[in-house]
């Protein structure tokens, strides 16, 4: 796989590889007392998250079902690795599991994953899984083995919402603010049309970002928003759902191969029951988290008019056309078209 080393990071590098050199390998583990088998899922959110209790069941359901023989260590909240470094961890064998947003392949190499985040692109959840589950969801995933990587399936959090210490209702709004973006070029493009200046930050960095003033606003759908506390440091959200967020869970090949075929159906069966539950789970984790923020009183809410949603959605319009050639012209093709049969 080759991922761009950050500045610097040549210790990391070396520290990250002498993890994965210690790392339980499956069947080497000759204790009893412990799992034979212990996977490591990283991820960068709070637990009480899509995508935190999505892991959290996973974990129980692997450990119950296999009768504590495959053990499942969780690491939420990027307390391991964070944006820059889970790939990478991944890749060396540091970590077994890591989710990361559709958002986040680009820089990867496989910016096709971007189409994802082309602005008002989905009407509701049921358009977006017509998508993850139908034949352009797979093509996808196909993709990964090219970065040494498996991608065993889908799950959303939910449609992002844009914060600033101002409401972000007109594209007139947007001008001049430096607003967080995740490593996402169709992102960036997105904040530009809308006359903000993207910055690309981890997500572990946001909330501090948001404090020292260093940007001004972000987008994230609102159980991020809340469990970061990212209210604390922002007046207003404005409830655009301009666009989606989603997530893959990825393993490393060897690692899944090296796997015994009665231990990979276990952890596939568990992780798809798992997803499924977060796909449930993901609506009402994001309404109770708004209801939470109601209830904080730190930040004003602000519902868009059509009007004023259509003018948002015409000013991130000329994305589409400006990023094609990025996502590519055949994954564009084919996205219409599933989008057409939807
Ligand atoms: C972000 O960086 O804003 C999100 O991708 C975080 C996440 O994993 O939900």
């Amino acid at each position: 796989m080759n991922i761009p080393a950050r500045s610097g990071s040549v210790s990391r590098r070396t520290w990250l590889a002498a993890l994965a050199g210690s790392a339980a390998l499956p069947g080497v583990s000759g204790a009893t007392t412990r799992p034979d088998i212990t996977l490591r899922f990283s991820h960068v959110v709070a637990e009480e998250t899509p995508k935190g209790l999505a892991a959290n069941r996973f974990k129980v359901l692997v450990e119950q079902r296999s009768g504590g023989r495959i053990g499942v260590q969780v690491f939420p909240n990027g307390q391991l690795y964070g944006d820059h470094d889970e790939m990478q961890a991944l890749e060396l064998g540091a970590v077994d599991l890591v989710a990361p947003s559709l958002s986040k392949f680009g820089r990867i190499g496989l910016p096709e994953f971007e189409l994802f985040d082309l602005p008002f692109l989905f009407d509701d959840l049921n358009a977006v899984r017509r998508i993850t589950q139908g034949p352009l969801g797979q093509k996808l995933l196909q993709a990964l083995p090219r970065q040494g990587l498996v991608g065993l399936g889908y799950f959303d959090n939910g449609f992002k919402q844009m914060s600033a210490n101002r409401p972000l209702l007109e594209p007139g709004d947007f001008v001049g603010l430096r607003m967080r973006v995740q490593a996402s070029r169709v992102i960036a493009a997105q904040m530009r049309a809308l006359g903000a200046q993207p910055v690309t930050l981890a997500f572990s960095e946001t909330r501090l970002a948001l404090a020292a003033g260093v940007v001004d606003g972000t987008e994230n759908p609102v159980s991020n928003f809340w469990t970061q506390a990212m209210h604390e440091a922002q007046t207003d959200l404005s409830l655009t759902n301009h666009g989606y967020l989603g997530y893959a869970v990825v393993t490393n090949e060897r690692f899944w191969q090296h796997l015994q075929p009665a231990d990979r159906t276990l952890i596939n069966q568990a992780l798809q029951e798992s997803l499924a539950f977060a796909n449930q789970i993901a609506d009402t984790q994001n309404d109770q988290a708004l209801q939470a923020l109601r209830q904080a009183g730190t930040t004003r809410i602000h519902s868009l008019n059509s009007g004023q949603r259509e003018r948002l959605r015409q000013a991130v319009q000329p994305v589409q056309q400006q990023l094609a050639r990025r996502i590519g012209p055949r994954w564009m093709k084919d996205l219409q078209q599933a989008l057409r049969q939807a």
